[in-house]
């Protein structure tokens, strides 16, 4: 009883901790000048996912060590330094200041990921990708070239804001061939990387205080996408086994969310797939408390052994699912080419965004993939590479097994999600192994919670079988000399 009390107050300080952190990290990073009003308890509670009495507590904090200053019945503001309280008359200050906040976000924007993958490293484990060296780099030239012979004018001219009608109809067919899944080519949108994808749903789909589940851990981007709408993120166990529904079917009663963000096949970052049985009954709850599934499905073609199931998007008759499908992993990176599927009510409401976004993904982009995919080489070679990314799996599995680190082997996909003995800091191994030209994902930031403190993803396949080795190496003994 009393373990539990010191944890759980230990816990609430954490949290308050966090809301304290990222209040000053605001300020420094220009997100609230001086003088600046911050967001309200409720709406700073509801951004950070933690009880109001956490936020409010961290704002006393900061008032204490006068950082931010109270007003009354108006809030918090952050204080001003002497020397900008000084330049600032009252009435220039006014003018200055309300047309720079008009010219601001209200929200944090923030993408953790890329902060990571900024830092040019010799030893890259934080970066999803394939190693370029497996991809059929000449062949792929070649079809560039045929591409600009075809549709000399495919420069010359925009794409329509879904995609260009060839392209979304051979993908429909082959939706209809590989899959059974019935697809209308004006129910596909093209989008510049699945990223794009999630991007154009969050700013259609959801508004300002809107619930939306989302699995614990995720895709860290979909966090910072989902937090710049200002929506309450809930956050949905994943394990081996897939989900707890009724956990799920619990929140979809008491908290009505608009929508969920899933990565149900390889998940990033653990490699877990969620199983058929789930996945039929998950779309009758989606139907019964009408609640947008959102199946990110970025890996469904890497898989190690047997095929993963059918998509939701299989089992849905009524519109509630939205397919996301990329195809920059395996096929080309650079084209950066995915498609959206999504019945037409779905559709009508993202084709906006997408237009306002970016008018349509570049022509020339589609078109090398539309040749490029659909030929037998390019699916002869995925059969290959599906054995070279096992093969460098098996290698990194096998050089972790002198530790005692923890993960449940994955059957597709391009990570490993690692759980460190509790006497790793990770955030001290992270600053060590960056200064020692080494990056992975720390587990915090694929954690809508903010904790996982213990986690952490690696990716096997962009790094060559040379560098795994002296990079796994290396980690191992950065990671044995910041134990606490
Ligand atoms: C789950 C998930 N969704 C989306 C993306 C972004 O993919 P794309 O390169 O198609 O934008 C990734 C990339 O790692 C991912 O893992």
């Amino acid at each position: 009883m009393e373990i539990t009390t010191v944890g759980a107050k230990h816990e609430k300080r954490k949290l308050q901790q966090s809301v304290y952190d990222a209040i000053v990290d605001g300020i420094t990073q220009g997100e609230w000048k001086e003088l600046d009003k911050l967001p309200s308890v409720r709406v700073m509670a509801g951004r950070m996912n933690v009880h109001r009495l956490t936020v409010l507590k961290a704002y006393q904090q900061l008032l204490e060590d006068g950082i931010v200053h109270v007003k009354y019945k108006s809030g918090y503001f952050v204080s001003a330094s002497e020397s900008a309280a000084a330049d600032a008359s009252p009435a220039s200050h006014r003018d200055s200041r309300s047309w720079d906040y008009q010219a601001r976000s209200l929200y944090v924007h923030r993408s953790r990921l890329s902060d990571i993958h900024r830092q040019q490293v010799d030893y890259q484990m934080s970066e999803a990708l394939i190693d370029p060296g497996l991809l059929p780099n000449a062949y792929l030239s070649n079809h560039v070239k045929q591409v600009f012979d075809m549709y000399p004018k495919v420069l010359s001219t925009y794409s329509s804001v879904s995609g260009d009608i060839e392209l979304r109809a051979e993908l429909a067919r082959y939706f209809m061939e590989k899959q059974g899944i019935t697809v209308h080519p004006e129910e596909l949108l093209i989008t510049t990387g699945s990223q794009q994808a999630i991007d154009l749903i969050s700013r259609s789909l959801v508004k300002d205080g809107d619930r939306v589940l989302i699995e614990r851990p995720t895709y860290s981007p979909a966090i910072d996408l989902f937090v710049q709408q200002n929506v309450k993120l809930l956050p949905v166990e994943i394990a081996p086994q897939g989900y707890d529904l009724e956990q799920i079917e619990f929140l979809m009663r008491t908290e009505q969310p608009k929508l969920f963000y899933m990565n149900p096949t390889f998940q990033n970052p653990t490699g877990y797939t969620v199983p058929v049985r789930q996945r039929k009954a998950l779309v009758e709850l989606a139907e019964r408390y009408q609640c947008i599934l959102v199946e990110d499905e970025v890996y469904h073609d890497i898989y190690f052994g047997d095929p993963p199931p059918l998509p939701f998007f299989y089992y849905d008759t009524e519109g509630y699912v939205i397919h996301i499908r990329s195809f920059s992993k395996y096929v080309a990176p650079g084209l950066r080419i995915s498609v959206l599927a999504a019945r037409p009510e779905l559709m009508n409401a993202i084709i906006p965004i997408k237009a306002l976004s970016d008018n349509g993904t570049p022509l020339l982009t589609q078109k090398i993939f539309q040749h490029y995919f659909f030929s037998s080489r390019l699916q002869e070679h995925v059969a290959k590479l599906r054995i070279a990314l096992e093969l460098r799996k098996a290698r990194m599995e096998k050089l972790l097994e002198a530790t005692d680190w923890r993960w449940t082997s994955p059957g597709g996909g391009l990570n490993l999600w690692i759980e460190l003995p509790n006497n790793v800091n990770v955030d001290e191994l992270l600053r060590q192994c960056l200064a020692e030209s080494i990056a992975f994902v720390p587990g915090r930031i694929c954690d809508p919670l903010d904790r996982m403190d213990s986690w952490i993803r690696l990716s096997y396949s962009y790094i060559s079988e040379i560098q795994l080795e002296e990079g796994i190496r290396r980690l191992i003994q950065i990671a044995d000399r910041v134990k606490v």
